[in-house]
């Protein structure tokens, strides 16, 4: 272990652009060094170093990074081993220990922090109950907002005397630390005075997953609208506001027994939930949802239903957090309370059972929310109709995993009597659009760097390492669009659909939301997709004779490539069948030779992305790579079976 201050020696000491000019010849650009890069090869120098900011960065491969990561990189170290090699390169002597007196003394810091936070937790729970001035004021107002005795206790709920800092005066006679008191924020301390955070507050005490109190919620008992309603503890070592949860402790087994979890707004929502018996229920407690809440709800559950106040900020904030969490490929419903409610007034207005009632008649998707909030002013005018359709459409694209999002377009189609395939088409120009937002952004970068004086560096063709796949899926679609190839039968009626080829190849890839970095290719799909329903469409006119000469040419080219059909179709120098009375076996088999090639393009960038963890110590982003590996593992195992090879692994 190298300790923190040993780093920071060893990093201030080794410039950048002494580390690289080791290895690296380097001419004078500007503030900036110019070079031949290390890391692949080329003839016009791309490589640059900045000194001023200590970093290197290659506009020909796009490595870069600090003098570590330099000397990782080229010497293939890792982390530790990068450390010790510049070191030694620049003289500096490591201390190596067990484990630093910096490490140590944080962890010794966090615990003390939570020592005392258990210790005012319980002052403040005995002065609620047991003290005249905790029962008369703190116990009678939770008794008279009707929270019951077994949830004050559950909740470990508390009351700070109301004066200047009779807490702190209790914690530091007990011998705690003031140093931990501050640190915490239970004590407040200018030079010369110190109070109590929450002195004449009612305590809402804040648990971790564990179960160990680390910060406090305090509410005020006037109505003074001058006085903040709530005051919090201030972050700290052990307190990050967004990573927590209030409620998460005492959630936590239901969660997980009942695969799901309620998320409201405020401490006193989760306490009144808990009392009509709903257990599996969290608060983000006034802060805006953040990933890492969402992330930690995730590992007891993929399934949240949101229940925010019945107001407009409420509903705002239901919408925002709806695609939050879509995006965290997490099942999302909202239960919608009526104006003017919030979950704790609402759950406290009726019984048990009643709410539990109004819960499964109005729990709905996110799909019906939307449509629900908006439909009202939609009834007959098309644009807005189109609107409401397109904010949809959005929430859909974004979730990640496929067959939800199939789901969910079944239903919107439905419920909004649209056709799916054009819901698919929507779906792809808003993923197109994406992938343009960054390919564009990746250009302007290197146009950005071009542009600067003296600094040759030539733009970098974006690879497409799919371009025969892809060329092939247009091909087939250029050609036989419009024939009907598959057949399904329906599970119910019995009746016997059949299916365009062109139907067919848009919604595989669409489901599986390949997208091509090409963007003419992506036009092209485009302007398939447009036309699915269209008769009329002749790919082969409308293509060959496109506006964009880029277009045209590139669709001349592909119907100018006879030579993969025959070596397909021909054994022996003889064709053996048609090419189009094989695309029932063709088509599908074409695009699982497709997605498989993305599976592996995908596995070839995770065991990068693992050694990279591995390399820098990030056991939790390792693990988490490693079992992404292994379920595309189990994908690419079915698609190869579906080819008819078999898996060398
Ligand atoms: N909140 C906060 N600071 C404030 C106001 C609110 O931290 N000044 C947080 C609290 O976690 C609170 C939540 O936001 O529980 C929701 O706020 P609000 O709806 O105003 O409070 P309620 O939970 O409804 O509290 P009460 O019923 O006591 O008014
Ligand atoms: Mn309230």
């Amino acid at each position: 272990m190298i300790d923190q201050a040993t780093i920071e020696r060893i990093v201030d000491a080794a410039h950048i652009s002494d580390v690289v000019s080791e290895f690296v010849t380097l001419k004078k650009r500007g503030v900036n060094q110019l070079g031949l890069c290390p890391f692949h090869n080329e003839k016009t120098p791309s490589f640059t170093v900045s000194p001023a900011k200590g970093i290197f960065k290659c506009f020909g491969c796009g490595k870069g990074g600090n003098s570590v990561n330099f000397i990782m990189e080229l010497e293939q170290l890792s982390y530790p081993d990068a450390l010790r090699w510049l070191a030694k390169k620049f003289h500096i002597e490591i201390e190596e220990k067990e484990e630093s007196q910096e490490e140590k003394a944080l962890k010794d810091e966090r615990e003390s922090m939570m020592i005392v936070s258990a210790f005012a937790q319980k002052y403040f729970s005995r002065f609620l109950l047991k003290e005249n001035e905790g029962r008369t004021i703190g116990l009678s107002y939770l008794r008279e907002r009707g929270i019951r005795d077994d949830i004050i206790t559950k909740f470990e709920l508390g009351y700070c005397p109301d004066g200047k800092d009779l807490f702190t005066q209790a914690a530091t006679r007990e011998g705690y630390k003031m140093e931990f008191l501050e640190k915490t924020g239970l004590t407040i301390k200018r030079d010369d005075w110190v109070r109590d955070r929450f002195g004449g507050r009612v305590i809402f005490p804040v648990h971790n997953v564990a179960g160990r109190v680390i910060a406090f919620g305090g509410r005020t008992l006037t109505n003074d609208k001058k006085v903040a309603k709530y005051l919090n503890s201030p972050e700290s070592e052990i307190y990050h506001k967004s990573k927590t949860l209030y409620g998460i402790y005492q959630a936590k087994r239901d969660i997980t027994r009942l695969d799901k979890c309620y998320l409201v707004e405020g401490y006193t929502d989760v306490l009144s939930f808990h009392q009509a018996g709903i257990e599996n229920v969290v608060a983000s407690s006034g802060t805006s949802l953040t990933i890492e809440q969402i992330r930690l709800i995730r590992r007891f559950s993929p399934n949240i239903t949101i229940v925010y106040d019945g107001d407009d900020a409420g509903i705002k904030a239901s919408l925002r957090g709806i695609d939050m969490v879509l995006e965290e490929g997490i099942n999302v419903k909202v239960l919608p309370l009526p104006r003017g409610e919030d979950p704790d007034s609402f759950a406290r207005s009726m019984s048990a059972g009643e709410l539990t009632e109004y819960i499964k008649k109005n729990e709905t998707d996110f799909i019906k929310f939307k449509t629900q909030l908006l439909m009202g002013t939609v009834e007959n005018d098309p644009v807005s109709k189109a609107r409401l359709i397109n904010e949809i459409v959005r929430s859909i694209s974004i979730i990640p995993d496929t067959i939800t999002r199939t789901v969910y377009i079944k239903e919107c189609s439905r419920l909004m009597d649209v056709q799916e395939a054009v819901l698919y088409s929507e779906i792809r120009k808003i993923q197109n659009k994406q992938s343009e937002d960054h390919t564009r952004k990746e250009i302007q970068e290197l146009q950005i760097q071009a542009a600067k004086p003296a600094a040759p560096v030539t733009a970098r063709k974006i690879a497409n390492p799919f371009e025969t796949e892809e060329r092939e899926i247009l091909r087939i679609l250029m050609k036989y669009f419009h024939q009907e190839v598959f057949e399904v039968e329906d599970e119910t009626t019995h009746e016997i659909k059949t299916y365009t080829v062109g139907f067919y190849v848009l919604s595989e890839l669409q489901n599986d939301g390949l997208v091509s970095v090409n963007p003419n290719v992506r036009s092209i799909l485009s302007a398939f997709e447009e036309n699915l329903e269209n008769k009329e469409f002749d790919p082969v006119k409308f293509f060959t004779q496109h506006s964009d000469n880029e277009i045209s040419q590139y669709a001349s080219n592909l119907l100018a490539e006879k030579y993969i059909e025959s070596k397909r179709w021909t054994k022996g120098g003889a064709f053996i069948e048609t090419e189009s009375e094989l695309l029932y076996l063709l088509v599908p088999k074409l695009i699982q030779e497709y997605k498989l090639k993305n599976v592996k393009m995908l596995l070839k960038k995770l065991e990068h992305d693992i050694n990279e963890a591995s390399k820098n110590g990030e056991t939790e982003k390792m693990m988490e790579y490693m079992n992404q590996f292994q379920n595309l593992k189990k994908v690419m195992k079915e698609l190869s079976e579906l080819l008819g090879f078999r898996t060398v692994s």
